[in-house]
């Protein structure tokens, strides 16, 4: 897929998630062969503002390119302005968002609440295509306010007439939220209406998902979300899915060895302190779907420092390959972490959505 002059071939790409796609867990995607990978959304006016937290929200680095930043604001003069400044931090694209469901984020009239009217979305893109010095300009839809005021063409219109190199579409309306299954129909009905680029979104946890998608709706690519979450493994599955090649197995030294890359690398970039919580959350993603974590849950909630979650994570993949645990039930696993993407910090994720 070509994204202006950026061709990322048949990858995938890491979806924009706030509080998760941190700079250590988008280069660990990356190495695993995400094609592209997204900043979660920072506020277009707290980019304007040099908001400290924006910023820092916004910071990647050379080596993590090619990488999108995403814009999160509904005002054209501060829009454009956030636009021309991250423009010269050189990024590969930028994109607006107009998916975030949240009801602070709605009820600030940015986000989904753009889904309203195409022909503002249209004036947000044009700003943006003005004023970012030739970076390409993409946005983050759903498909429409809820399933009586499906709109995803109209819009997708709008977006191609306004100047738009991609569109991602989150196969999901305003009120699903992430709870209703993703109707990828609508993807191949916006890919027969225009010509730049269309990424699918929404449903997507393994690598024959995405091919499923991409084979059914005809679009350019897919975004991973959930999907991504302790299971960076998913983009080489499907690269070599699609490249013939010999399966790509993940077995428990991988998952162990990423892990542990992963903690130092939050740590490097956090410090301890910061760092901890974020470590523990992706630490027990990555062990979900393997026999024992409910004993990991237990265990990872006392942990007080990064070396202790080493020791914690080291000796409970000894215990998983000495076959120390009963045997999960993978349909309760996958259903406790598919409606709780932060189940045991559930009262948190609203939160880290309204920081902006
Ligand atoms: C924890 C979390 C944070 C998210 N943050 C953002 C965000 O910052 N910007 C955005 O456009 N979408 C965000 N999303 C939505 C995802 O990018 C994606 O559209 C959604 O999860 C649907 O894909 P899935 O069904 O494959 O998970 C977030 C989703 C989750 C679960």
């Amino acid at each position: 897929m070509k994204i202006g002059n950026l061709d990322i071939g048949e990858k995938l790409l890491l979806a924009p998630m706030a509080e998760i796609t941190d700079s250590s867990f988008r280069k660990i995607c990356k190495e695993f062969g995400a094609g592209l990978t997204f900043t979660q959304m920072v506020s277009a006016e707290g980019v304007i503002k040099n908001n400290f937290t924006t910023l820092k929200y916004l910071t990647f680095n050379r080596s993590e390119k090619p990488i999108g930043v995403q814009l999160l604001g509904n005002d054209p003069v501060i829009i454009g302005e956030a636009t021309n400044e991250i423009s010269k931090l050189k990024p590969d694209v930028i994109d607006l968002n107009a998916g975030c469901s949240v009801d602070k984020v709605v009820a600030n009239k940015m986000g989904a609440a753009l889904l309203d009217d195409p022909k503002y979305i249209s004036k947000l893109i044009s700003k943006m295509v003005q004023n970012s010095n030739g970076i390409p300009v993409s946005i983050k839809i759903r498909l429409g306010k809820d399933k009586n005021h499906i709109n995803v063409l109209e819009t997708a219109k709008a977006v191609e007439e306004s100047g738009a190199s991609l569109l991602i579409v989150h196969a999901r309306t305003r009120n699903d939220k992430y709870e209703n299954e993703a109707n990828w129909q609508w993807l191949k009905k916006v890919k027969e209406n225009i010509s730049i680029p269309v990424v699918g979104n929404g449903s997507i946890f393994n690598a024959n998902d995405a091919l499923r998608m991409k084979q059914e709706t005809n679009c350019d690519s897919v975004l991973i979300a959930r999907g991504a979450l302790g299971n960076p493994f998913i983009f080489s599955e499907y690269n070599s899915l699609i490249s013939n090649q010999i399966n790509f197995k993940v077995d428990i030294k991988l998952i162990l060895s990423t892990v542990l890359n992963h903690i130092d690398l939050l740590k490097k970039e956090f410090g301890e302190f910061v760092a901890l919580d974020k470590a523990k959350k992706h630490s027990l993603w990555y062990f979900k779907y393997q026999n024992g974590i409910k004993e990991l849950i237990e265990l990872v909630l006392k942990v007080k420092n990064i070396d202790e979650l080493k020791v914690v994570i080291i000796n409970h993949a000894n215990d998983i390959l000495a076959n120390k645990f009963q045997e999960n039930n993978k349909e309760e696993i996958f259903s406790k972490f598919y409606k709780r993407v932060l189940f045991w910090l559930s009262d948190e994720s609203e939160e880290v959505y309204s920081k902006e």
